[in-house]
């Protein structure tokens, strides 16, 4: 038996971060016994001179939540703690204590001595701001507390301190700032001088971003420092280092970054004399809200780290038709990049970074102003390039340079292309959801959405990770949040969006901004789904992790954006008569060309939709959290707002009068009234479209859901499984290699549809994989007991997915299935339930009623009451037989026509449309039927 993935505040070994009750989590595996009957957990405070533990906190054996059990402490700060978890199974005798895992806390309330510090900000030039560090022998820990803006990197002895990048990271940095921990024990260990040297970047804070100023820094204007290095010794006594105005300035040769530009950096330019550190203001809040003498709140860090998540080599070496040197690395990433430079003194090296080729050419018109590029001015000496204080979004990048003497850059004679490697950058989410299946282009499907995902998991959920954008915006995330939930261990990193999102929400009078964090001038209203990403995150949180600490945290900042609703919105409904962002990109508006934004469903009708889905949460939050009295009060306003939309959108008998599949999809979803009108509604719409989809970012996360829910898994597949636009594989058959942000981004001749509004890495469709885990796969969350301590497993198979493997590390310990199709007639379902977790079972097409199963590993291999791979045939009808993209192929090969089949004869058989209309022989019909049965044997 073993005690595994044990986490404090879902982090494994936290190092300085911001604490108030611990929160422990574990999982067991190997175990004889299938449930927990008990647990302990022990912490103890170590004493850091002799490695000693004192104990700090025993919980005693007893029922412990292993999803989050709060342990209160009173820490200390600048304090390691080790904790062990046992715990005790129904198997009698059998119980197990983890490994010895550690804690760590920041300077918490502790005072700083360390000032803040900055130089000349006229100079352009990077500061390095450097202090001499002498270890006077029998050091036993070394700790760097430290922030710096824009962005700050260290270095001890010329080497970069810890592996993260873009630090202190971003958020509002008017409300507050993220300081650092790191141990550098090692890195000082040796008795002597040492130096440490950080250089400051410009970053969110230093340099444009947003919309609201464009050109010019959103934040501030100044760098600025605040170090604190920690010596403690074997005598006991402690040495600090601490930022004041005796610290050193020098200039490095970077001149310029910022996120969306890029870097610039001039080897020949010569050092500069040092110079003595100014002191400077802590940074403030913003004058335009009235705060600007508050100073900004220093915190610890909430951010997980940054980190370098996959390298990749040049794919292939392009010279495009234009002349020019692109260098493809077969993936569209975020990251950064490590480019070796031999060059005479004064070459310049240029480069430029995209996510597409055009007409075999670089490409980057999408990415609208930002240049995202990097110059270099090389002093004749080879090296070793990395870019320090920006990142990219891109697949491509185009290499130029310009030698002393010639007039314009050129392509490179020769380039070497082991010369360039590329290095993705993701917020560190231990990936904990897997499916493969039996069709490819599905399982690449999956892939892209993860690269989606973790492209744009740079610390905030971003739309996208290339263009002038890059924003936190909160439709975007909301949407995404299963799917990020399922592929990855995401709590930890939502924690510092939702506490973003919780100053925004004191800042605003519980209002959620379009984008967090929110830079840009006063919000004054929201947008429907995008801030209800309120109440949607902090539950989805909840129902992943299981974790009810978190919700308790969460609770007011739901209830503060529905409160604000109702005071918004009064009694003539404001909130439905604004604008609103509504079924975002959808197809369906009839004036629709590529640059098209708005859907057709009414976006008052999802405005009221989604308030009372937000009351509902809020409902059930409290609920969950033994808050009677809110339950019921939310639960009422839920009722009346519904009953607001049935009287403002709806017949008396129950019909929609906004007739989308989107309006559809949110009525069969949020159960507004009568299901079965809806379904028929939906149906129809299915039929108009002939089967495909016309939703934007509101729909199309329910879409394949809902068909799915109301029985109509063949239309849920035939999304799916679609080639053609609009659709997933549509995508993927044009090369992609992350989820484009519009369905038309890419037009069917590889051209870029437009250019205003169009990135290819934008993850909001990829919504499709939460669909794909919880029903395809099957594997669903339940919400009484959440955390998937009981889940619900429940296929829908496909003869096309067939076998589908899932694995997914919940929190509550590790699920697999995986089911295939064995023939015709039948099934083989393989489950596997972690140790003290149950499923309530129902096996597709086996007839059984629904079972309930406890930890363990089963195989279910059974006959099943239907043929599951359905026959087509000349005798099926032409819907069906266009459904499938292999057989429609087909039949395209046998008459050019077969696209301009009337949609009311769809529902005919082949031989009844052929005997009507002719144009087939018999012979060739004959000939037809044969084909269909081989291609189904295959
Ligand atoms: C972003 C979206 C975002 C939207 C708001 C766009 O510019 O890229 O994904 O949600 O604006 O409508």
């Amino acid at each position: 038996m073993l005690i595994t993935n044990c986490t404090v505040d879902h982090k494994q070994n936290p190092l300085g971060y911001t604490m108030d009750i611990p929160v422990f989590g574990w999982t067991v595996e190997e175990a004889k016994g299938t449930k927990q009957q008990q647990a302990r957990i022990v912490v103890e405070e170590v004493d850091p001179i002799t490695g000693k533990g004192r104990k700090a906190a025993d919980t005693g054996w007893g029922k412990l939540n292993s999803l989050g059990e709060p342990v209160r402490i009173k820490l200390k700060p600048r304090t390691r703690y080790t904790w062990t978890v046992r715990v005790a199974t129904n198997e009698p005798g059998e119980e197990a204590v983890s490994e010895e895992h550690f804690f760590e806390t920041s300077k918490m309330d502790e005072p700083w001595t360390a000032k803040w510090i900055g130089c000349d900000d006229q100079i352009k030039r990077h500061p390095v701001f450097h202090q001499g560090i002498e270890n006077k022998g029998g050091l036993v820990s070394a700790r760097l507390y430290i922030t710096g803006l824009g962005l700050y990197e260290a270095r001890i002895d010329g080497k970069k301190v810890g592996d993260e990048y873009l630090t202190p990271y971003c958020n509002d940095y008017f409300d507050w700032v993220q300081y650092q921990t790191y141990d550098v024990t090692y890195e000082l260990k040796k008795e002597g001088s040492h130096h440490l040297a950080i250089e400051l970047g410009n970053g969110w804070y230093k340099e444009r971003i947003g919309f609201s100023k464009r050109m010019e820094p959103f934040f501030g204007n100044s760098w600025k420092l605040l170090a604190e290095l920690h010596l403690l010794y074997q005598d006991g006594t402690e040495q600090v280092y601490a930022t004041d105005d005796s610290w050193e300035v020098t200039r490095s040769t970077i001149t310029f970054s910022n996120i969306y530009d890029g870097e610039w950096r001039d080897d020949t330019l010569p050092a500069l004399p040092a110079e003595k550190a100014r002191l400077t203001d802590a940074p403030k809040g913003n004058p335009r809200t009235g705060n600007g003498e508050k100073e900004s709140i220093l915190t610890a860090r909430y951010s997980v780290p940054v980190r370098i998540y996959e390298s990749f080599p040049v794919k292939e070496q392009i010279k495009t038709p234009a002349g020019e040197c692109v260098l493809d690395i077969g993936q569209n990433i975020a990251g950064i990049w490590s480019l070796k430079v031999d060059q005479p003194a004064g070459t310049t090296v240029h480069l430029q970074v995209g996510e597409i080729l055009q007409q075999g050419n670089f490409y980057n018109e999408n990415l609208r102003t930002a240049k995202a590029e990097y110059f270099y001015v090389s002093n004749g000496k080879p090296i070793s390039l990395m870019p320090r204080f920006t990142f990219y979004g891109y697949r491509y990048v185009r290499i130029e340079l310009k030698r002393p003497g010639e007039e314009a850059f050129h392509a490179p004679e020769v380039f070497n292309q082991e010369d360039f490697a590329a290095f993705s950058l993701t917020s560190d989410n231990v990936q904990r959801g897997f499916i493969t299946t039996g069709h490819t282009l599905i399982n690449q499907l999956i892939e892209n959405t993860r690269w989606g995902m973790m492209d744009n998991f740079v610390d905030v959920p971003t739309d996208c990770p290339q263009r002038d954008e890059r924003l936190g915006w909160t439709g975007d995330a909301q949407v995404f949040s299963p799917t990020a939930l399922y592929l990855s261990d995401a709590a930890a990193f939502y924690t510092k969006f939702l506490h973003d999102m919780a100053l925004e929400q004191e800042k605003w009078g519980g209002l959620v901004p379009n984008f967090i964090p929110y830079v840009d001038d006063d919000p004054k209203t929201a947008a429907t789904a995008w801030g209800d990403a309120g109440t949607i995150i902090p539950w989805n949180v909840y129902l992943f992790s299981g974790d009810k600490e978190l919700l308790k945290k969460y609770y007011p900042q739901m209830k503060a954006w529905v409160d604000y609703l109702t005071t918004f919105t009064g009694d003539d409904h404001q909130w439905r008569k604004i604008f609103h962002f509504g079924d975002w990109l959808a197809l369906d508006t009839p004036y629709a060309g590529p640059a098209a934004v708005l859907g057709a469903t009414d976006e008052g009708f999802i405005a009221d939709t989604y308030y009372r889905k937000s009351a509902l949460l809020v409902a059930k939050a409290a609920g969950a959290l033994g808050y009677t009295e809110d339950e019921k009060i939310y639960t009422d306003l839920a009722e009346e707002i519904r009953q607001g939309l049935l009287e403002e959108y709806f017949s008396p008998n129950g019909r929609c009068c906004i007739d989308t599949q989107t309006a559809a999809l949110l009525n069969i979803n949020e159960g507004l009234s009568d299901r079965d009108r809806a379904v028929q509604m939906l149906e129809k719409q299915m039929k108009i479209s002939e089967g495909k989809l016309k939703t934007g970012f509101v729909g199309t996360p329910l879409l394949c859901k809902v068909l799915t829910e109301i029985g109509r898994k063949d239309l849920a597949y035939g999304l799916l499984l679609n080639e053609e636009y609009p659709g997933w594989i549509y995508e993927i058959k044009l090369g992609a290699t992350t989820i484009w942000e519009r369905w038309n981004s890419v037009l069917a001749d590889g051209s870029i549809s437009s250019t205003g509004m169009n990135s290819l890495n934008h993850y909001a469709y990829g919504s499709i994989v939460e669909w794909i885990f919880g029903y395809c796969g099957g594997l669903k969350p339940v919400e009484d007991v959440p955390g998937f301590k009981k889940v619900t497993i429940a296929p829908v198979i496909h003869k096309a997915l067939s076998p589908l493997e899932l694995s997914y590390d919940s929190a509550a310990g590790s699920y697999e299935i995986r089911w295939e199709i064995l023939d015709d007639n039948h099934l083989k379902v393989d489950i596997t339930v972690p140790f003290d977790a149950s499923a309530v079972v129902t096996l597709p097409l086996s007839g059984k009623e629904p079972f309930e199963i406890g930890a363990g590993t089963y195989t279910y291999t059974y006959e099943t009451t239907e043929s599951i791979v359905s026959r087509l045939s000349i005798d099926s009808p032409i819907r069906d037989l266009l459904a499938d993209p292999e057989v429609k192929a087909l039949l395209r090969q046998f008459s050019d026509r077969i696209d301009e089949i009337p949609e009311g004869m769809k529902d005919l058989s082949l031989r009844e449309l052929v005997k009507q209309n002719g144009g087939i022989s018999e012979v060739a019909l004959e000939q037809l039927e044969a084909s269909i049965r081989l291609l189904q044997e295959k």
